[in-house]
């Protein structure tokens, strides 16, 4: 039989339901402009929620010095000045801001006894500035934007893979796509067109995120549509990555996990980071960190399947219940393992692409009349090395 199509028409149409797409979508749906979110994947299942730490702005709850300017410089110089000084300075005085509509949106972060939202040490930020929810961050932002979509009656399309832009003489005018299961073909018309289909780490065969996604879309129909990218080479390998079993390789073992003290040990059982970043150890930065464990494992120091040793099991055991609650669930779910107990075998795993599609920082508009990128897919924010928490 053949494939039907469907012809939809919206004033926006947004081709990605992670954290991005589903904040952009909420943006414009309480601003009264109609939009429609597409995604190939699940609305609940987005690679926002890898991650997992936390969301950074400087709200110096816990550290009074703390301030936007300190969070810009703390981007900057880690961007290896890569970054982009104008996209910087958006995101760091807006981060708090960020944080209020969150919770606006019905969203929970971890708090101090006396109410004060709480923020933990991240790798090389100056003060302790990213606010969370347990070690599951990223699902919880995603679970409060799938709400607030449904409370605002965004339509949302799942499982609709957009394999085209449509554009006309330089201007941007909708999509084309299809259904993954019965392939109903999908036209959408739009007057403007928001990328936030995420990265393309899955041309890495260990990854943080599942198989089914950050395969590289955004990127693809921006240049074909005639846009621009912006430095796809600079990815950004996590550090901590669990290698077994095969089927979930790569899988995240949050930052959190060193931020709240976890150390790293190499298969002789020496804390190598004393040699890479004598004075902030495991919370160097993320490139520092990824690259020492890879030094350490080809030069015959890993462990015989090719990682090295995360240890949390020095911590009181509440405060993994408490601070790490998903890393303790996955290690015992995928490999019978109590990190209360025992180390967890981790090595390096693709995490994000720290370039993407070319935008202007004041709007996130490409050369493309029309056409938008945000989120991963968009790049400007992150240089040469993103800090954690910067994502969300
Ligand atoms: O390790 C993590 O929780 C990841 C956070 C991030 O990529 O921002």
């Amino acid at each position: 039989m053949a494939a039907t199509e469907q012809r939809l028409s919206t004033t926006v149409l947004v081709i990605g339901t992670g954290g991005a797409g589903l904040r952009g979508s909420v943006e414009l749906a309480e601003a009264g402009v109609d939009v429609l979110a597409v995604g190939k994947r699940p609305k609940n299942d987005a690679h926002t929620s890898l991650a997992a730490g936390g969301i950074n702005a400087a709200l110096a709850t816990m550290d009074p010095e703390d301030s936007w300017q300190q969070h810009a410089a703390d981007t900057l110089k880690e961007s290896y000045l890569l970054g982009d000084p104008r996209t910087t300075e958006i995101v760091t005085r807006g981060a708090a801001q960020g944080i209020d509509d969150l919770e606006r949106y019905g969203m929970t972060f971890a708090r101090e006894q006396d109410g004060r939202i709480s923020q933990r040490f991240f790798g090389a930020h100056t003060f302790r500035r990213t606010a969370f929810a347990g070690d599951y961050t990223g699902l919880e932002i995603q679970r409060t934007l799938v709400r607030r979509a449904e409370q605002l009656r965004i339509p949302v399309l799942e499982g609709v893979y957009i394999t085209r832009i449509l554009t006309h003489e330089g201007a941007v005018f909708g999509a084309y796509g299809f259904d993954l299961k019965d392939g109903t073909r999908y036209r959408v018309h739009a007057d403007a067109v928001i990328l936030a289909a995420g990265g393309h780490t899955r041309i890495w065969r260990r990854t943080s995120s599942r198989r089914d996604e950050n395969t590289g879309d955004s990127f693809r129909l921006a240049v074909e549509a005639g846009a621009r990218l912006r430095d796809p080479e600079l990815v950004q390998f996590h550090p901590s990555g669990i290698i077994e079993p095969e089927n979930a390789a790569g899988t995240l073992v949050s930052e959190a996990a060193r931020g709240e003290g976890g150390v790293l040990r190499n298969a002789l059982g020496e804390r190598y980071m004393s040699r890479y970043d004598p004075e902030r150890m495991e919370l160097s930065t993320r490139d520092r960190v990824a690259l020492a464990s890879y030094t350490e494992i080809k030069e015959g120091r890993g462990t015989e399947k090719g990682g090295v040793w995360l240890d949390v099991s020095h911590l009181p055991r509440q405060t993994v219940m408490d601070r790490l609650p998903r890393v303790y669930r996955t290690l015992l779910d995928l490999q019978m393992l109590d990190i209360t107990r025992d180390p967890i075998e981790v090595a390096p795993t693709a995490h994000y692409s720290m370039g993407g599609v070319w935008v202007r920082p004041e709007d996130h508009s490409t050369d493309v009349r029309g056409l938008y990128a945000i989120g991963e897919a968009s790049s400007g924010l992150h240089g040469a090395n993103r800090l954690g928490g910067n994502s969300l």
